[in-house]
């Protein structure tokens, strides 16, 4: 069972808690990060945590959770070896994997409709990395 590595900050807290119920229903394990209340946080802080345990080789991908996940994007992709991606929709996440082999998913809890989260996480968990051209380049990043 793939481990995935999960955080979020207060804004994406309920997310998150969806998030892992949702990851175990596709037969993935969460391994929770934080946050772990509504009580107001800052996301660099889970964004760390998150992007050096891959960064580190110790998960293979993560998913990263706040307002917009912008923040959590911007602080995750300061790590070595991290392609974080902010989706909002089914296309950037299957384009995030086959062409970026992006390894960590931001969402923003306040932007996307739970109901595309489902499909987002999904496409992006289930869509391989297209090697070939994309190779070169995401070792040119
Ligand atoms: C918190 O209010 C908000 O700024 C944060 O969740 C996130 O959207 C930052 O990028």
């Amino acid at each position: 069972m793939e481990r995935i590595a999960i955080a979020s900050d207060h804004a994406g807290f309920e997310y998150k808690e969806k998030i892992k119920l949702f990851l175990f229903s596709l037969g993935f394990e969460a391994n929770d990060f934080g946050s772990f209340s509504t009580e107001s946080v800052d996301y660099p802080d889970y964004a760390h945590l998150v992007a050096d345990i891959i960064s580190k080789g110790k998960f293979k991908r993560g998913i990263l959770i706040c307002g917009t996940g912008i923040g959590m994007c911007i602080t995750a992709n300061k790590h070595v070896g991290i392609r974080a991606a902010v989706c909002e929709s089914t296309e950037s996440a299957k384009f995030g994997r086959m062409h970026n082999d992006a390894n960590i998913l931001c969402i923003g809890a306040r932007i996307t409709p739970w109901g595309r989260v489902e499909d987002i996480i999904k496409v992006f968990l289930n869509t391989k990395f297209e090697g070939g051209r994309h190779e070169k380049r995401i070792k040119k990043i």
